[in-house]
């Protein structure tokens, strides 16, 4: 893996490797074992859209591997309008070790990893979120779930989220349901791979039946950043479409509730949903830093027995 631009850049064994390294890392980091592998590294993290968790995470994840990290507001460099995308890359490229990049565009984090001689990682496009997914399905993984025995309900915007999810549980075999209001299914080429790689994969319009059986229901918000205009238009559409108990109700009494955050509390999750028992989402929280800290290393050439 050169940079993490999308799913597509995974296979089932470097996700599976990933969450080891991931794991390895959360037990160092619980038994207060310090580790400095990436001493003397620096990373980039660009954000063109505001973030809690992936600058937190980001940003936490290399000062505890050793390294430092420098925040750049896109606004702050010009991104593509003081300086072209090129430019930034290649001159990032003879200062800092690795570039992190939340952008609108998908077609920049691209640019920036073609014109870069450094690792590129996408901290979410308009198209991707592979962090996101491999945080959540690492969070799957050291609960013990068998990734080929379960069902994943998307119910919700099948955008950027809804994108790397499905993709990377399709991938590691699980059965993908989803389940969008009309005009807001996942991009063709991204149903396309999932119904290739998934054994089962249902797109349907009917919240209740993607949930029906499920093992693991995941929502989103359905306003996303740069969408605040069509906020009236998306509370109508999505309306049928809250996890809520009721949707809850048809899933496996075991199923768990999934949510990248930032939640917007009664629009797309109940409070109770989001804070009940089912849930998970603050895990997916935590696991950013664990799983993001492996992808780092992985791409910056370091390991945790350098240290
Ligand atoms: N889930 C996620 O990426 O959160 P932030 O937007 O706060 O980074
Ligand atoms: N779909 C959301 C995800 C936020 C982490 C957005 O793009 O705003």
């Amino acid at each position: 893996m050169r940079h993490l631009l999308a799913v597509s850049d995974l296979t089932r064994e470097s996700a599976l490797h990933l969450f080891q390294v991931a794991a390895d890392l959360k037990q160092r980091l619980k038994a207060g074992h310090r580790v400095a592998p990436l001493a003397g590294r620096t990373l980039a993290l660009i954000f063109e859209k505001p973030s809690l968790r992936t600058r937190v995470t980001f940003e936490v994840g290399v000062i505890q591997l050793g390294g430092r990290a420098v925040y750049l507001q896109g606004g702050e460099i010009g991104l593509g309008t003081r300086e072209s995308v090129p430019d930034v890359a290649r001159n990032l490229s003879r200062w800092v070790d690795g570039i992190v990049a939340r952008v609108f565009a998908h077609s920049t984090v691209q640019t920036l990893a073609h014109e870069a001689s450094i690792p590129v990682v996408n901290a979410l496009s308009d198209f991707e979120h592979p962090c996101q997914a491999l945080a959540d399905f690492f969070t799957l993984w050291e609960r013990g779930v068998d990734f080929t025995k379960m069902k994943l309900a998307w119910i919700g915007d099948g955008n950027n989220v809804c994108h790397s999810v499905v993709l990377l549980g399709a991938m590691l075999g699980a059965r993908i349901a989803v389940a969008c209001p009309p005009g807001y299914e996942p991009d063709a080429a991204v149903q396309a791979r999932v119904r290739r790689d998934a054994p089962q994969f249902d797109l349907t319009e009917d919240a209740k039946a993607a949930a029906t059986g499920a093992d693991v229901i995941y929502t989103d918000t359905w306003i996303s950043m740069g969408q605040e205009t069509e906020r009236e238009e998306r509370l109508e559409a999505f309306s049928r479409y809250q996890v809520n108990d009721t949707i809850l109700g048809f899933a496996k009494p075991s199923a768990l509730v999934m949510h990248c955050l930032p939640a917007h509390r009664g629009e797309e999750i109940t409070d109770a949903v989001l804070d009940g028992p089912r849930s998970i989402v603050l895990d997916q929280a935590e696991n950013r830093l664990h799983a993001q800290k492996a992808v780092i290393l992985e791409l910056l050439g370091g390991s945790v027995d350098d240290a």
